[in-house]
């Protein structure tokens, strides 16, 4: 069920599953973070993979032929997301989760907004923009220097890369593995601000919908993901998720 129009009222069997779920997982994209000033990918114009190419600058192979390119890309994304802030849908899924009796985040952003607004336990999944590693798989200590663009690791001398991950690279294991876990346990599962476009995390919503979960979608547009979908509230996640988590409020309390 969705309609064209920002939706003020909820449907009462969509607050009433939120109620009564025991787990539920929220999984976010680029457009939870939209409000905030970081742009998205896919969106037309505005989003950065319609300025950029990604296989230029968010692939391993377009790190080993351009490293300074790459790195001084992340650097650009690491001071654009160092000058935002949390927008009123990360405060409202960090409320959400104290509101209910679990709730497992699982995030592709990794622009670390979720911490920021109160969610300490966030499953990364794409990894984070402020955080590196060494390429030669040492953990990330000190840098060497702070001039040369990649820096190099102060142990080994090798080049220090963003831990994000890549085209082309896997999800790591265990990061997997705890989603996973989430996605089976869940009752409830949202799908806010992304495309569904890439793998695996897009196909996590269809297997907790196989899995028996209630399917809520929050995006202004439609997605591969729509049509499965139990709910589907249509507008920005900063002015839905608010609406949503107070409408939950009020019934909680008159429970
Ligand atoms: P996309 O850019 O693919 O999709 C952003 C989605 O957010 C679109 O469906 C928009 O309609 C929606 N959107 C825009 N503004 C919104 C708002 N205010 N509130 C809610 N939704 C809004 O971003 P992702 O789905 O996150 O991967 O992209 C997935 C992955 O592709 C990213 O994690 C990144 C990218 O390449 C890596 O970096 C590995």
């Amino acid at each position: 069920m969705g309609s064209d129009r920002e939706i003020d009222v909820f449907p009462p069997a969509l607050i009433d599953a939120l109620v009564d779920s025991r787990h539920i997982v929220v999984m976010t994209g680029s457009g939870t973070s939209a409000e905030s000033g970081i742009p998205t990918f896919r969106d037309a114009q505005t989003g950065l993979w319609a300025k950029y190419r990604p296989e230029d600058l968010a692939t391993p192979e377009a790190f080993a032929r351009n490293p300074q390119l790459v790195s001084d890309w992340y650097e650009w994304r690491r001071q654009l997301v160092s000058k935002t802030d949390p927008n009123p849908g990360h405060t409202a899924i960090a409320a959400l989760t104290k509101l209910v009796k679990q709730l497992t985040l699982i995030t592709q952003n990794v622009d670390g907004l979720h911490q920021r607004a109160g969610n300490d336990d966030v499953i990364e999944f794409h990894g984070n923009i402020m955080l590196s590693r060494c390429t030669d798989g040492h953990p990330a200590t000190g840098i060497q220097g702070d001039t040369e663009s990649p820096p190099r690791c102060e142990q080994c001398g090798a080049m220090i890369r963003p831990a994000v991950v890549w085209f082309g690279e896997s999800i790591p294991a265990a990061v997997l593995q705890r989603a996973l876990a989430a996605v089976e346990t869940c009752d409830v599962f949202f799908a806010i601000g992304t495309s569904a476009q890439v793998q695996p995390a897009a196909g996590l919503a269809l297997l907790a919908k196989q899995n028996g979960a209630t399917l809520i979608e929050i995006n202004p547009a439609e997605t591969p993901l729509t049509d499965d979908c139990d709910y589907i509230l249509k507008g920005p996640s900063g002015a839905i998720l608010p609406k949503l988590v107070s409408a939950l409020k009020q019934t909680s309390d008159h429970a």
